[in-house]
């Protein structure tokens, strides 16, 4: 089963910071590894469902044109509207997915600690959305825990197991350590070609 809002709305009423996203050393750099494998250097328009407090939405921020950050819980909305307020092109707003899954289409999706919480259907639904929404040449960055979570439905390493085996995808880049892994995609009928192959370097 799909973890419930309530799972999510407890940990917020218990501790603004659950994870503690904005502290840890951990966290910066995994935000600074993602943000980096990113191939292009600026972004239309990009999603980031699951946004928490908004901590790599503001590191997103700067690199995209216009940045529609969600969460569930309505206390992390606000404090991620509170962390990026100022940011140009960054709205937040409190939508769970896939149910509430925004209309229009993305140059970006981030998909960032999110998808170990899904069941088989909202998983697929959640990616068939994702991917029907990229624009060409629009690209998905993952990223998510390894390390065992019991409370999950799936683990870190089966999502990243499932994008791969993704008939519609195509991976672009990569980073894995023993905690966390990384990864950009694109629709498999798209722009698969590299950074240096973009800017005309080779
Ligand atoms: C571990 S935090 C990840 C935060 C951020 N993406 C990051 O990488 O730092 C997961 C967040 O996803 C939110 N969330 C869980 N299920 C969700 C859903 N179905 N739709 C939108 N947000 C959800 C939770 O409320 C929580 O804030």
């Amino acid at each position: 089963m799909t973890l419930d809002p309530t799972y999510f709305r407890d940990l917020y009423a218990a501790c603004a910071d659950p994870r503690g996203l904005a502290g840890r050393w951990y966290e910066a750099r995994k935000y600074a590894v993602s943000t980096a494998l990113l191939p292009r250097q600026r972004y239309g328009r990009a999603f980031e469902p699951g946004c928490s407090i908004g901590v790599l939405t503001a590191m997103l921020a700067p690199r995209c044109d216009a940045l529609l950050a969600c969460d569930a819980v309505p206390d992390a909305v606000s404090s991620a509207r509170a962390r990026t307020a100022g940011l140009p092109g960054v709205r937040v707003e409190q939508r769970a997915v896939p149910g509430q899954w925004p209309p229009g289409s993305f140059d970006l999706i981030v998909l960032s600690e999110l998808l170990y919480y899904f069941d088989d259907a909202d998983l697929g639904q959640v990616l068939g959305l994702g991917i029907g929404s990229l624009r060409p040449g629009g690209q998905l960055l993952a990223v998510h825990w390894r390390h065992p979570a019991p409370d999950h439905p799936r683990t870190g390493d089966e999502v990243h197991e499932d994008l791969a085996a993704h008939p519609a995808l195509a991976r672009l880049a990569g980073y894995r350590d023993p905690d966390f892994t990384a990864e950009v995609y694109a629709r498999a009928d798209g722009d698969l070609r590299s950074v240096a192959q973009t800017g005309g370097i080779s």
